[in-house]
């Protein structure tokens, strides 16, 4: 079976102290994940060694950076390479983010990069795709996230791709409370395998663990999972409540 990942993003929210306690109460609830299961914590790069520490001896608990510099070392004030947080034992790292894309203004060539920098150093990049609600009522969704993956992705070896976690965020649903459907979300998700099955063939697109993310819910996470081409969450709000991502990393298939 395909990995099934809940991961959590805590943008930046949360003292050292509250991210400390939340990991300790989402341990507390004594989840033990079967082998095709993963639990990503995406936390602020300060917190990325506690959180670590935090989870390490844990079967599949790891954390993850939420961004990376496109660059591999040198004059970038305020950046963080993937060499460093390789050095730290970080092992994924989220690229793409649509906040990202929109506050810094991250084009796809430049996500292309990250991605790069992130398989040069043995880091798993979780790329975000997803499409902003005028997109979205325009109808040209499809092409609109096909084009997010051509420009950033498609350069990958074959190799490469079955190393890598696609999340799917529509933008419409993030922070507001507004959940894809079901069918939404599955439609698009076996749109997303196509796309990549076109490029690198079925069988390999089949092994990229693909997760919904945008209002993830305890109360909706299960029925967003259950479809066959959803294989988890990327979690935003309901991820700064331990009993809340307790009850959506029981929810993965
Ligand atoms: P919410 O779960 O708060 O909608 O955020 C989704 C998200 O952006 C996760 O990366």
């Amino acid at each position: 079976m395909r990995k099934q990942i809940a991961a959590a993003n805590w943008k930046m929210n949360l003292s050292y102290a509250e991210g400390e306690k939340l990991i300790d109460e989402l341990l507390a609830a004594g989840i033990s994940l079967a082998d095709h299961q993963q639990v990503v914590l995406a936390v602020p790069f300060p917190y990325l060694t506690m959180a670590r520490d935090r989870v390490a001896g844990q079967k599949n608990y790891s954390v993850a950076a939420q961004n990376c510099s496109q660059h591999e070392s040198g004059a970038y004030t305020g950046d963080t390479s993937a060499a460093m947080l390789a050095s730290i034992r970080v092992p994924y790292c989220v690229i793409g983010h649509s906040e990202r894309r929109e506050y810094f203004h991250e084009s796809n060539e430049e996500l292309a990069r990250k991605t790069d920098r992130s398989f040069a150093h043995s880091i798993t990049p979780i790329f975000c795709c997803g499409e902003p609600l005028e997109i979205r009522e325009a109808g040209t969704q499809n092409d609109y996230v096909a084009q997010q993956l051509s420009e950033s992705l498609f350069h990958l070896s074959a190799e490469q791709l079955t190393q890598l976690v696609i999340a799917y965020e529509p933008i419409w649903a993030i922070g507001t409370g507004k959940t894809a459907s079901t069918e939404q979300a599955q439609e698009m998700h076996a749109h997303l395998r196509a796309v990549l099955a076109k490029q690198y063939g079925a069988a390999i697109a089949d092994q990229v663990p693909i997760l919904y993310g945008g209002s993830v819910k305890a109360g909706n996470a299960a029925e967003l999972f259950a479809s066959p081409d959803v294989d988890g969450g990327l979690v935003g709000g309901a991820s700064l409540v331990a009993a809340d991502f307790a009850a959506i990393i029981r929810a993965l298939k």
